[in-house]
């Protein structure tokens, strides 16, 4: 791949949270060459992140050493081994050069978690975010470094979706900027610049396409076979929108929805979902559940 051919000023790079995004992003950093401490709070987390990273990491080798299966697996081997895992977000900053931070989608979490990065990291030290939904300039007003603070937002699953979200925020300086820009392309991925506005670009129109695609369910209007197949096949999506709840998860759908709804009451497509509402309540979150709209094994 041409990932590796791009020069990065980050060499070593922490993520904390090592969830469903944490662990695809630890994973194209060590893919890059880059060292990498995946961090959570919770080591059973950590656990089941290193078994799903060794599971891509195979499937994505063998496809770029298609011919060379000893090669496949050194590089999945080596990408792997420059995984370090902690529990300890403190002293996994101690000497790094960008913090990505994937942990649960809720600003309180996020300050609390920012603060105390921001004595522990050196001062040269990017942080970043991957929030979906949030204001990255209200998650970064806790920390004194404003100006090496920025979004970088990536897209599920990450190993195989190729864009990278780069946002700044009001006080991103142009370096700040061009470091993460330079970083996104040296992980391999395309980047687009966006506002700090909600959603950013893709989630600012997919969520509300998700949305009304809900809604037209909710009135009957269409099955939700039928509105899979339709976008599939009328536009060409590889997943249709009742489908893509699903798999984005009922729950952060809800969230996302919930949180713009309260900043920006006068917007329709933003308004609450009762189907979507009550799924939720019965823990049917989707394919992490086991069930959403449709029924997995
Ligand atoms: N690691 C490695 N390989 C993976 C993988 C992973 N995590 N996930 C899928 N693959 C591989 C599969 O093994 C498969 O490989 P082969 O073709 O060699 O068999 C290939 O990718 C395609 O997968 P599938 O055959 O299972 O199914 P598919 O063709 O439908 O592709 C998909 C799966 C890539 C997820 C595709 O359906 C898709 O692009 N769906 C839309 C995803 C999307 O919109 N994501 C954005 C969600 S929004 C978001 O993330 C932002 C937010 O803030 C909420
Ligand atoms: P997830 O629930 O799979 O993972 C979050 C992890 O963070 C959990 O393992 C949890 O134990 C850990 N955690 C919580 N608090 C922590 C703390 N203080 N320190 C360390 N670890 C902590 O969630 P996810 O889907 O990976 O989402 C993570 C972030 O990425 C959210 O901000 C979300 O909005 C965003 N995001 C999600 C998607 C998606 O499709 N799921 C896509 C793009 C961005």
């Amino acid at each position: 791949s041409s990932s590796s051919t791009v020069q990065s000023a980050i060499k070593n790079v922490t993520i904390i949270g090592g969830g469903l995004m944490g662990s695809g992003i630890a994973q194209v950093t060590a893919q890059a060459g880059q060292d990498v401490t995946l961090v959570d709070v919770n080591s059973d987390v950590l656990a089941k992140s290193q078994k799903s990273i060794s599971n891509s990491l195979n499937k994505i080798s063998k496809k770029i050493y298609k011919d060379n299966p000893q090669e496949a697996e050194k590089f999945a081997k080596e990408a792997f081994a420059r995984i370090k895992i902690s529990t300890d977000p403190v002293s996994a900053v101690k000497e790094t050069d960008l913090v990505i931070e994937a942990i649960v989608e809720n600003l309180e979490v996020k300050h609390s978690l920012f603060q105390k990065l921001d004595n522990a990291a050196p001062a040269h030290t990017i942080f970043a975010s991957n929030t979906s939904s949030l204001s990255i300039n209200e998650i970064a007003s806790v920390v004194k470094r404003k100006d090496k603070f920025g979004g970088l937002h990536f897209f599920n699953p990450v190993p195989i979706m190729r864009l990278l979200e780069v946002v700044r925020g009001m006080d991103t300086t142009d370096i700040t900027f061009c470091t993460m820009m330079d970083w996104g392309k040296s992980v391999g991925k395309t980047c687009v610049s966006c506002k700090d506005t909600p959603g950013f670009i893709v989630n600012r129109l997919l969520v509300p396409y998700i949305a009304e695609a809900i809604r037209l369910l909710e009135r009957g209007d269409a099955s939700a076979r039928d509105i899979d197949i339709a976008m599939k096949l009328g536009a060409a999506y590889p997943m249709g929108p009742i489908e893509l709840a699903d798999y984005v998860g009922l729950d952060t759908t809800k969230f996302i929805l919930d949180g713009w709804a309260k900043k920006y009451p006068d917007q329709a497509l933003f308004r609450p979902i009762p189907t979507l509402n009550k799924l939720v309540s019965e823990g049917k979150l989707g394919v992490k559940s086991g069930e959403g709209f449709y029924k997995y094994e």
